[in-house]
């Protein structure tokens, strides 16, 4: 069993796509462990990207992710991360499969709709800077 640290951006959750999104992850048989909607601290937000400090893009993706409210949870389920990185798709959606969460809903990189874990690494650091309360 894997654990990994999932967000509906602010297009996704705007475009009321959270229950598609949710439901899709379900139907494969990861399970919610914990989940909130929320406003994201700007420190979150840059503690989030922080290995993309450096890239030019760094202030446009804090902006972004802290543009709205973001739906933020942690699956659980086996190979994790795989599954979900899977679901979700390429994040260029112009390499993202049809059928998979951007090659779906996406069409530009920085309103990719979804972030997941690219590891089970990021996964734990990504799940104790979300869900603090739920590592506990
Ligand atoms: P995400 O999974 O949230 O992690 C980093 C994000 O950076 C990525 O999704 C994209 O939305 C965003 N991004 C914007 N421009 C680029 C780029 N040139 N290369 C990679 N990611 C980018």
């Amino acid at each position: 069993m894997q654990e990994t640290l999932v967000l509906i951006k602010p297009d996704g959750v705007r475009r009321q796509l959270t229950g598609e999104i949710l439901n899709r992850y379900e139907r494969k048989g990861l399970v919610i462990k914990a989940l909130k909607l929320i406003d994201v601290p700007r420190e979150l937000a840059e503690e989030h990207y922080a290995e993309h400090k450096e890239k030019p893009f760094f202030g446009e993706l804090v902006d972004f992710i802290t543009s709205g409210p973001v739906v933020a949870f942690v699956l659980a389920g086996k190979d994790a991360v795989v599954n979900v990185r899977n679901l979700n798709g390429a994040t260029n959606p112009l390499d993202a499969t049809p059928g998979s969460i951007r090659g779906d809903y996406a069409l530009t990189m920085d309103s990719n709709v979804v972030h997941a874990s690219d590891s089970p690494e990021s996964a734990s650091r990504e799940i104790g800077l979300w869900f603090p309360e739920y590592v506990k």
